[in-house]
C-alpha cells in the first residue's frame, strides 16, 4: 500500500503502482493478441507517456518495434488547445499497423492532432492506446481503442504525467491539489 508523502501536493493516490501494473499487463495480452504477426509500430507520444510506454512494450510478445515523437500541447493545468511539434518520427509508416500510445486523452485536440497527422503518411492502420482517459472533457472526437483506466474530470499527476515538468517520476497516479502548491 502506497502512501502520499506529506511534502507533495497531491489529495489522494488515485491508481497505485500495483494496479497499473496489472492493467497494463491486460492491455499488452490483448494488444499481443490483436496484432499477432502484423509487427506494430508502437509511437510513444514524449514526454507525458514515456512510463506507461516503456512498461507497456515489455508485455508485448509479439514482433514490434519502436519509435518517438514529441509533442507540447499543455502549460499548469488549463490545456492551451494548441499542439506544438517538437520531434518526429525517424520510421517511414507506410502501410505499417501504428499504435499510438498516450498518457491521457482530456479534451482530444493532441489525439487527434496525432491521428490525423500519421493517417496522411499511408499507414495500414492507426490505433491509440492510452493509459488514462478523462472523456467527461472531450471537444475533439476521438475514441482510444486501448485504454487503462478512465478517469473523472481531475487533474493528475505521475507515472509520466506532470505539472509543470514536476511529478512524472511518481510510481503512482495521484490527483494534484494546487492548493499545496
Ligand atoms: P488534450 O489535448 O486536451 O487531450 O490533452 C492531452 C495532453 O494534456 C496530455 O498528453 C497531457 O500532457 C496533458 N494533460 C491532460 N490532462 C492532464 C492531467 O490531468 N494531468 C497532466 N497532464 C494532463
Ligand atoms: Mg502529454
Amino acid at each position: 500500500m502506497q502512501t502520499v508523502s506529506a511534502n507533495l501536493p497531491l489529495k489522494k493516490i488515485l491508481i497505485s503502482e500495483e494496479q497499473i501494473i496489472r492493467r497494463v499487463k491486460e492491455l499488452g495480452a490483448q494488444i499481443s493478441k490483436d496484432y499477432e504477426g502484423k509487427t506494430p509500430l508502437f509511437v510513444c507520444v514524449l514526454r507525458g507517456s514515456a512510463i506507461f510506454y516503456a512498461e507497456l512494450v515489455k508485455n508485448i510478445n509479439t514482433d514490434c518495434h519502436l519509435d518517438f515523437m514529441c509533442l507540447c500541447s499543455y502549460s499548469g493545468t488549463c490545456s492551451s488547445g494548441k499542439v506544438r511539434f517538437m520531434l518526429d518520427l525517424r520510421e517511414d509508416i507506410k502501410n505499417r499497423h501504428v499504435i499510438i500510445v498516450e498518457d491521457i486523452i482530456d479534451t482530444g485536440t493532441t489525439a487527434k492532432y496525432i491521428t490525423d497527422l500519421l493517417s496522411t503518411r499511408g499507414p495500414a492502420s492507426v490505433e491509440l492506446c492510452t493509459l488514462l482517459d478523462k472523456p467527461s472533457n472531450r471537444e475533439a472526437a476521438v475514441k482510444p481503442r486501448y485504454c487503462g483506466f478512465t478517469i473523472e474530470n481531475e487533474f493528475v499527476v505521475g507515472y509520466g504525467l506532470d505539472y509543470n515538468e514536476l511529478y512524472r517520476n511518481l510510481p503512482f497516479i495521484g490527483v494534484f491539489d494546487e492548493s499545496k502548491q
